[in-house]
């Protein structure tokens, strides 16, 4: 019997994988968080969808409230996890949403278990791998996060990933951030910056994709830009594409009402029932 609610506990992988699981409907909403926040980052999704679609999200391996062990992070055991997640809950296919490392996991998983997807939202994310210097700059994160916490990582953090609007007017959701990232151990966020710079580029994908699929992206995002976010658009068939005004890389957060309304549309337009 399927259990519905908030915060669940269910045992997938050797981990505990907690979810809130909302609405009704034959195919789920699963949306999976970006690095480093967890599922209460999709909470304006949450609460407007499970008025009319069954709405699912979790947290990653490690991060909120669900458990990690020992096995090195990479983008290819987070997908092991949503599909073992998926299997656990009986659930067949899915419209799947990742927002930026959320993405990553989308692409890697599409790949290995293409049968899995009904139709893709790909948000404020990139198919390309970290280029060397990037993956430097991860590595001098770690190591500065090693030798004095979290502190300073995060504060740089919350500059790049609002737009200066959201940073001036949205000072409620910025603190809620802040406290997301500080509430996360110091050894989730190092492992998983590793697992960042060791993914692998997916954009051979893009061209193989045949099932609905909707992009969005903030305007503003100088993490995962714009001109990546077009680049899916344009080499994914018959891509719906949407970038929202002032929203940096948290669009989901900055500009919740236009982001519900992009996804309310996209999976209306759909046949399924
Ligand atoms: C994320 O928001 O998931 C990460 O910032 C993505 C990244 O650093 O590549």
């Amino acid at each position: 019997m399927r259990t519905t609610g908030n915060d669940i506990e269910i045992k997938v992988n050797g981990i505990t994988i907690c979810y809130d699981d909302l609405g009704e409907g034959s195919i789920p909403i699963v949306f999976i968080h970006g690095f480093p926040f967890d599922k209460s980052m999709w909470q304006p999704q949450m609460d407007f969808l499970k008025k009319t679609n069954r709405v699912i999200a979790y947290d990653i391996r490690g991060f909120g409230k669900s458990t990690a062990d020992n096995e090195e992070a990479s983008m290819g055991l987070f997908g092991d996890d949503l599909i073992k997640f998926m299997d656990a809950l009986f659930i067949n296919k899915a419209i799947i949403c990742g927002l930026s490392m959320g993405g990553y996991i989308l692409l890697n998983t599409l790949d290995r278990y293409p049968n899995r997807f009904e139709a893709i939202i790909l948000s404020d994310t990139q198919c390309i791998a970290d280029t060397s210097e990037a993956k430097e700059k991860r590595k001098k994160t770690i190591k500065q996060i090693e030798a004095e916490g979290l502190n300073n990582f995060t504060e740089l953090f919350i500059q790049n990933i609002f737009c200066k609007e959201s940073l001036n007017d949205k000072k409620v959701l910025v603190e809620k951030i802040k406290k997301i990232i500080l509430s996360t151990s110091s050894e989730i966020i190092t492992g998983t910056l590793n697992a960042l710079a060791k993914r692998h580029e997916m954009c051979f994908l893009l061209r193989e994709i045949s099932i609905p699929t909707l992009v969005l992206c903030g305007k503003e995002d100088i993490i995962t830009p714009l001109i990546q976010s077009e680049f899916l658009h344009n080499n994914i068939r018959n891509s719906i594409f949407h970038s929202l005004d002032a929203a940096g890389h948290l669009s989901n957060l900055e500009q919740a009402d236009e982001f519900n309304i992009h996804i309310y549309n996209f999976i209306s337009s759909l046949s399924i029932e």
